[in-house]
Order: C-alpha cells, then sequence, then structure tokens
C-alpha cells in the first residue's frame, strides 16, 4: 500500500491516478476525505488521522501535513514504513544568501533529514519551479490580459507535474532512485514574462507580465499558503530575484529517468488550457 500526502495536490492528483491506473493500492490522504474525489479503488483517509495500517511507501510533501511532517514521520517510524519519497526542493541544492536557518531551502534541507532518519529506503525529489504555479494567474486572467506579479525577468526552469508524477512513480515501484535526490525541472529556462507571452500564444490571447513589487507579492503569496512561514516565502521571493540574469540550471534528469524528454511549459499550457477559459466557453 503506498501513502500519497497532498493526494489532491499538484503532483498529488496525477500520482494517485497513475499509481490506481497500475493497480498499485493507494491511500489518498486529504483533509476534505468526505467529500474529495479520487479514481475508484482507492482509499480515502483524513489527515487528522492518517492510516499508516500495511502502507509500505510514503509520498511526502509538506503542503499534505501543513508544513509540520514530525507527526506522521513517526508514526511512519513506528509502522516501519520501508520507503519514503521525499517531494523536496531545487532550492535546497543552492548555496548563498537566500538558503540559511528559515530558508525555503532550510525548509526541505531538514525535511530531507528528517524522512532519512525515519525510513530505511528513500528518494528526495528536488523539483524546480511547477509550471502549475501558473495556475495562481486564473483570477486575473479571468479579469483581464495582464498578469501582475513580482520579477518579470526571474528565471525558473517549469517541470510539468506530469513528469514529477511519473519519476515518483519510478522512485515507489523500482530501486534505481533509491538514496538519490535528482534534481528535476522542464526543458527550458524561461522568464516569467515569457511563460506569460507563451501561454498567452497557446489560449490565442495578447497577455503581458505586469510587475508588482515584491512586498505586494508576499502579501499573495501568504493569503495562498498560510502554512509556509513568512520568513521562508520572503526567502522565495528574493531567490527568485536573484535568477534575473542569472545562471539557472535546466537539467537532464527527467529525459534520463523517464528516456523521454521532460514536458515544455507550451505543452503545459496546452494541457491546462481550459483551466484558463471561461466556464463554457
Ligand atoms: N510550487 C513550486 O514551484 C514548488 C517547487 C519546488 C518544490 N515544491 C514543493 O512542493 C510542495 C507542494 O507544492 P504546491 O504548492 O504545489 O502544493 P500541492 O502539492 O498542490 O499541495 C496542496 C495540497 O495540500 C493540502 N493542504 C493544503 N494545506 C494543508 C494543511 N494546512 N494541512 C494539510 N494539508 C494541506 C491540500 O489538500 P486537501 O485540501 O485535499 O487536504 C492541497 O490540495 C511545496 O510545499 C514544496 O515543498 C513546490
Amino acid at each position: 500500500m503506498i501513502l500519497v500526502t497532498a493526494a489532491t495536490g499538484t503532483i498529488g492528483r496525477p500520482l494517485v491516478a497513475r499509481l490506481s491506473a497500475r493497480g498499485v493500492p493507494v491511500r489518498a490522504l486529504t483533509r476534505t476525505p468526505a467529500t474529495a474525489s479520487f479514481p475508484d479503488g482507492v482509499q480515502v483517509c483524513g489527515t487528522a488521522e492518517p492510516d499508516l495500517h500495511q502502507v509500505d511507501a510514503l509520498v511526502l510533501n509538506l503542503a499534505g501535513v501543513g508544513g509540520d511532517p514530525s507527526a506522521l514521520l513517526d508514526a511512519a517510524r513506528a509502522a516501519g514504513v520501508r520507503r519514503i519519497v521525499t517531494v523536496s526542493s531545487l532550492v535546497v541544492t543552492e548555496d548563498g544568501e537566500e538558503t540559511g536557518e528559515g530558508s525555503t531551502a532550510a525548509l526541505h534541507r531538514e525535511l530531507e533529514a528528517a524522512v532519512e532518519a525515519a525510513a530505511p529506503e528513500w528518494t528526495h525529489l528536488r523539483p524546480g519551479g511547477f509550471a502549475a504555479n501558473a495556475l495562481q494567474w486564473v483570477p486575473q486572467l479571468a479579469a483581464g490580459d495582464v498578469v501582475r506579479g513580482p520579477h518579470a525577468l526571474a528565471r525558473t526552469s517549469p517541470v510539468h507535474e506530469a513528469d514529477l508524477a511519473a519519476v515518483a512513480v519510478r522512485a515507489l515501484l523500482g530501486d534505481e532512485l533509491l538514496g538519490r535526490t535528482p534534481r528535476l525541472t522542464g526543458p527550458q529556462v524561461l522568464t516569467t514574462a515569457e511563460q506569460v507571452a507563451i501561454l498567452g500564444r497557446v489560449l490565442g490571447r495578447p497577455l503581458r507580465h505586469e510587475e508588482i513589487s515584491p512586498e505586494a507579492a508576499l502579501r499573495g503569496m501568504l493569503a495562498a499558503n498560510p502554512w509556509i512561514p513568512e520568513q521562508a516565502l520572503a526567502s522565495m521571493l528574493r531567490y527568485l530575484g536573484s535568477t534575473v540574469g542569472g545562471d539557472v540550471p535546466a537539467t537532464d534528469e527527467v529525459r534520463r529517468i523517464l528516456g523521454r524528454p521532460a514536458r515544455t511549459f507550451a505543452e503545459w499550457a496546452a494541457d491546462h488550457a481550459d483551466a484558463f477559459r471561461p466556464a463554457g466557453a
């Protein structure tokens, strides 16, 4: 049995679907077990009382444990869970001033260390920025053609959640990723403004990015991610700012692990175009 935390989330949904389609027993953890819907055969369990009975492996996502993995890791250790696949972050590999105490990098480093102390087998997935972060633009784009956000020229290599879910399946079901820390990105380095333009081309709309101050952006990020400490979000924003004109990796790990190229941001936009279209259009 595989337990998936944040099962209704960005990676959780496609991961549960993939495992379930392969006939792997899955238990999905959510705060709303009574109403969340999953494929037939998936067991559903509330975050308040995670059921680790017969769980061999779990996928640990900080969002799905409200930012604090300690209770679930204690329970996993007590239940003898053998394998943990961590949703960590590419920022743990960075060094520099935005990686100290309280930073997003430190948060994920602590998570990785806690996982290693809790289970004999582990893989830490270290994704870069999710392509799906663009879904935060949906409300703005319902109102017009402008995306307002911080750092128009911040550079990331947006990664498609379907690729992350496919790599997570490998880490759960095979042994080749044990003890490894793959750095998972999309195939191209893009500025935020370039992502907006690509999305516009896919949607057939003249979208543009308008920069707002990091302070204004921080307020929005805090409202959207109440479980992430303000200090960590602020460090993430400063890190994004530091990528402007900087050297940002687009790794080859997705292709190496899956044997095919990572999906592009344009593919992501095409896969999610309906989310940006008014209902009924
Ligand atoms: N976003 C990025 O660019 C990025 C990049 C690198 C790494 N990461 C890592 O990926 C993680 C998840 O990213 P994400 O923002 O896309 O989130 P996500 O995986 O989509 O997870 C959101 C899910 O977490 C659950 N959740 C939310 N608040 C919760 C709470 N207080 N207690 C318990 N469950 C809660 C919700 O499920 P229910 O409503 O069903 O309970 C929600 O569906 C981050 O924490 C980070 O560690 C993200």
